[in-house]
C-alpha cells in the first residue's frame, strides 16, 4: 500500500482508508499490534498457580499463565509438535501442566516441554526445548504483553500515566464485571467514541440537562492521552451551558442523583442513600456538590480506599485515560471503567470489545472472580441507554466512512484533540523502522 496516502497529512486531515482499508488493517498489525504493550489480561484472572487466560490479537494467540505465586508468564499458544492451540478462554489448567489435545504433548508452566509421548520415534529433541515466551510485565493490576522482544519497557513506555494514576492505586482495584461484544466498526471507531465528549450534543442529548459537556479538558500525555474532569474543568452540579439555563432554573440536587445514576451499579447503594439525606437537608451555605464530596470522602475512608490523595473535587471527577493504543475509560477513586478494544481478526470492519468494571473491594470482603460473558451480537443485551446510543452509531460510522464520496475527516481541533494524537502516534509506529 501506498504508505504517504493513508498517512495524516501537514493539514491534520486523516484520511478513511485508514478505518475502512485491509491493507492498512494488515500494516497496523505488522507495524503497530507487533509493537505495543497491550493489556492480556486482570492479573486476578490468573491469580492461582496455573491459572490462565488467552489473549486475541489479530490472528495471534497468546498464553497467560500464572507459574508460581510471584510469576505471571505469557506465550505463544501453539504447540511445538504440530501446531494446535493449547488452552482457550480462562481457567486453571488440569494436572498443574499445559497438555495439547491432540497427541498429548505436555509443558510445565514455564513452557518447558516436558513429556513427548513416544518420543523415541522422534529424532531427538534438544534439551531445554519449550514455548516461545512473548515479553509480560505487570502495572496497575494488568497483565500487559508486547510481542516486539525488542520494545522499551513498559514503564517508558506508559510514562507519564503510572505517576498520574498511582493515587487510584489501580492495582486494588476488583474486576467486578466483564463483558464483551463484537461491534460493526473498525477498532479505532470504537475508540473514538470514548475518547472524545464533543458527541454527547448529539447522540446523547439526554444527558444536557445534567452535565457540562463544553467543560471538559484534553490533553496529550506521552503517547497517551486524557479528558474529562481534569484540574481546570472539575464537576460542577450544571447543566450543559448549550441549553443556555441560569442558576435558578435547574435543581442542583437532581444533577447530582443523575450524576450518580449515570454511574450504574458502581456507586454504592449508601452513596445513593447520602445524597438522598443531603437533598432533605438544609446547607447551612455549604454547597451540595461540596456537602456530597465530604461525605463521599467518608463513605470511601470507611471502606478502606485510600483517599488522602485527592482533593475534594477529585472525589467526583472522573479523568478518562486513554492508553494507547486502544484502552480508554473513566477513572474514579474506587471505581473505574475500562474498555480494551481490538481488532476482530484480521477485518478491518469489526472489532471486540471488552468493558471491564473494577471496584475498589470491600475491607476484609472475599476475593471474587468476574465471570467472563462474550456476546457475539452487540444487540442481543440491553448495554444501558447510553451505551447502547454509543453502540448504534458504530455501523452508521463504519458504512458511511466507506462512501467514496466523502472527504477525510476533520476534527475538532479541541474536542477531538485526543483522536488526532492518536493517529499521529499510530503514525510513528507505522513509519519506524
Ligand atoms: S499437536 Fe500438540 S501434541 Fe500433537
Ligand atoms: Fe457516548
Amino acid at each position: 500500500m501506498d504508505l504517504e496516502r493513508v498517512l495524516i497529512g501537514a493539514d491534520d486531515t486523516v484520511p478513511r482508508a485508514r478505518y475502512t482499508s485491509a491493507e492498512f488493517a494488515a500494516l497496523e498489525f505488522e507495524r503497530l499490534w507487533s509493537r505495543v504493550w497491550q493489556v492480556a489480561c486482570r492479573e486476578e484472572e490468573v491469580a492461582e498457580v496455573g491459572a490462565y487466560c488467552e489473549y486475541l490479537i489479530g490472528d495471534q494467540s497468546i498464553l497467560v499463565v500464572r507459574s508460581t505465586p510471584d510469576t505471571i508468564r505469557a506465550f505463544h499458544n501453539t504447540c511445538l509438535h504440530r501446531g494446535t492451540r493449547l488452552a482457550e478462554g480462562s481457567g486453571l489448567l488440569p494436572e498443574g501442566c499445559i497438555r495439547c489435545r491432540y497427541h498429548a504433548w505436555r509443558y510445565d508452566l514455564d513452557g518447558g516441554l516436558l513429556e513427548v509421548v513416544d518420543a523415541d520415534e522422534f529424532d531427538p529433541i534438544p534439551e531445554g526445548t519449550g514455548l516461545r515466551a512473548v515479553r509480560t510485565e505487570r502495572w496497575g493490576g494488568f497483565v500487559w504483553i508486547t510481542l516486539d522482544p525488542e520494545a522499551r519497557g513498559l514503564g517508558e513506555y506508559l510514562d507519564p500515566l503510572p505517576s498520574l494514576l498511582a493515587p487510584y492505586h489501580l492495582d486494588r482495584l476488583e474486576l467486578r464485571t466483564y463483558l464483551s461484544t463484537v461491534l460493526p466498526a473498525n477498532w479505532k471507531v470504537a475508540v473514538d467514541a470514548f475518547n472524545e465528549g464533543y458527541h454527547v450534543q448529539g447522540t446523547h442529548p439526554q444527558l444536557l440537562p445534567w452535565t457540562d459537556d463544553v467543560s471538559l479538558e484534553y490533553e496529550p500525555l506521552g503517547i497517551h492521552a486524557h479528558y474529562g474532569r481534569l484540574p481546570n474543568a472539575r464537576r460542577q452540579l450544571r447543566p450543559s451551558p448549550r441549553l443556555g439555563l441560569v442558576p435558578g432554573e435547574y435543581d442542583e440536587g437532581e444533577i447530582l442523583e443523575n450524576f450518580i445514576r449515570g454511574l450504574g451499579g458502581l456507586f454504592y447503594k449508601d452513596e445513593r442513600a447520602l445524597v438522598e439525606e443531603i437533598r432533605a437537608s438544609s446547607l447551612d451555605g455549604e454547597t451540595m456538590l461540596s456537602r456530597y464530596q465530604k461525605g463521599r470522602r467518608a463513605l470511601l475512608d470507611a471502606r478502606g480506599v485510600a483517599v488522602d490523595d485527592f482533593a475534594d473535587d477529585q472525589l467526583t471527577s472522573a479523568d478518562d485515560v486513554y492508553f494507547f493504543p486502544n484502552m480508554v475509560g473513566p477513572i474514579y477513586p474506587g471505581i473505574a471503567i475500562v474498555f480494551r478494544v481490538r481488532p476482530n481478526g484480521l477485518d478491518p470492519d469489526t472489532c471486540i470489545k471488552d468493558t471491564w468494571f473494577l471496584q475498589w473491594p470491600k475491607v476484609g470482603a472475599p476475593r471474587t472472580r468476574a465471570e467472563r460473558r462474550f456476546f457475539p451480537d452487540w444487540t442481543e443485551r440491553d448495554w444501558g441507554e447510553i451505551t447502547n446510543q454509543d453502540y448504534a452509531n458504530m455501523a452508521h460510522v463504519q458504512i458511511g466512512m466507506k462512501s467514496r464520496g466523502g472527504p477525510a475527516l476533520r476534527l475538532n481541533r479541541r474536542q477531538e484533540a485526543n483522536i488526532l494524537h492518536m493517529h499521529r502516534t499510530i503514525d510513528r509506529y507505522l513509519t519506524a523502522p
